[in-house]
């Protein structure tokens, strides 16, 4: 009887697995064609159409320069910024998943191909060197983007932006130059949940003090 159980047993593994043998196989088989790979960028056409003055909109280099390097402390500089960076935030404000009722539909104008086009445009753009502005907190803006705050678990920003703010491709955005007052805007919005399309930058961020994110926004300014 035993016996008999035994073999029904792997009789019937048998059939589970030659039936998650075909399946595999079936799955290997790829049902629809793969995507089609997004066309090699195209700097140039990006740089067409960020300087274009759009119907009933404003030109992207009215705001950002026609360069990306953003004289206005309230906009980002864009200029030399990763590629991959730029392109999720241009999709992240089309989607809403980052909240800004400036880019929300101006990005929404754009086709994916632009955006790609016009990351790699402002990439390829040397970014203009900042300065620090406040000599009194600019030893508190360093200790916290080299250091961190240990005993409040606020890591080093140079962690993931890099020692010198050039960033990590792809991920992790170039800081170094930034107008203080877009980065503090930016910190603030982390911290208050109001940007919420990076979670580790809602941690970072949840900790910090007005001070404190004055302080190394000034510092990240002067970053080169
Ligand atoms: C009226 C001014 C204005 C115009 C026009 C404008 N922007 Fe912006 N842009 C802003 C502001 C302000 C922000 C910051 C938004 C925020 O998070 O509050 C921003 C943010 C961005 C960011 C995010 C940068 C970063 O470091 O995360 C990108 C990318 C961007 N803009 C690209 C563009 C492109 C491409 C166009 C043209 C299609 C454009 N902008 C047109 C004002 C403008
Ligand atoms: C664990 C890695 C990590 C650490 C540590 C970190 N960041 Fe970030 N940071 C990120 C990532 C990832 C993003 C990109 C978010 C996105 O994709 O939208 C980012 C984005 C930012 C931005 C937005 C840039 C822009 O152009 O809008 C600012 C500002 C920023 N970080 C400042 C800081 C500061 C200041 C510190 C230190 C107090 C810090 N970060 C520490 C990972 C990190």
């Amino acid at each position: 009887m035993k016996l008999f159980a035994n073999i029904l047993l792997a009789a019937l593994m048998g059939v589970a697995a030659s039936a998650s043998f075909a399946a595999d196989e079936h799955a290997a088989a790829p049902a629809v064609a793969a995507p089609a790979k997004p066309a090699k960028p195209d700097p140039a056409k990006g740089d067409t159409v960020f300087n274009a003055t759009p119907a009933n909109s404003q030109s992207c280099a009215s705001c950002h320069n026609a360069d990306g390097n953003s004289a206005i402390a309230a906009n980002p500089k864009l200029a030399q910024q990763h590629p991959e960076y730029i392109l999720k935030q241009l999709q992240d404000f089309k989607s809403g998943k980052r909240k800004s009722a400036i880019m929300k539909p101006l990005a929404a104008a754009l086709s994916e191909e632009d955006m790609r086009n016009i990351a790699w445009f402002v990439g390829s753009k040397k970014v203009k060197p900042g300065f620090s502005k406040d000599k009194d907190t600019i030893a508190l803006g360093e200790k916290i983007y080299r250091g961190g705050i240990g005993d409040r678990q606020i890591p080093a920003c140079a962690g993931c932006h890099s020692p010198n703010g050039a960033g990590m491709p792809a991920q992790y955005p170039r800081l170094g130059g930034q107008n203080a007052e877009y980065t503090v805007a930016q910190l603030v919005a982390f911290r208050d949940n109001v940007r919420l399309n990076s979670a580790p930058m809602n941690g970072v961020a949840a900790k910090l003090n007005d001070r404190e994110i004055k302080a190394v926004a000034d510092y990240i300014a002067g970053l080169r």
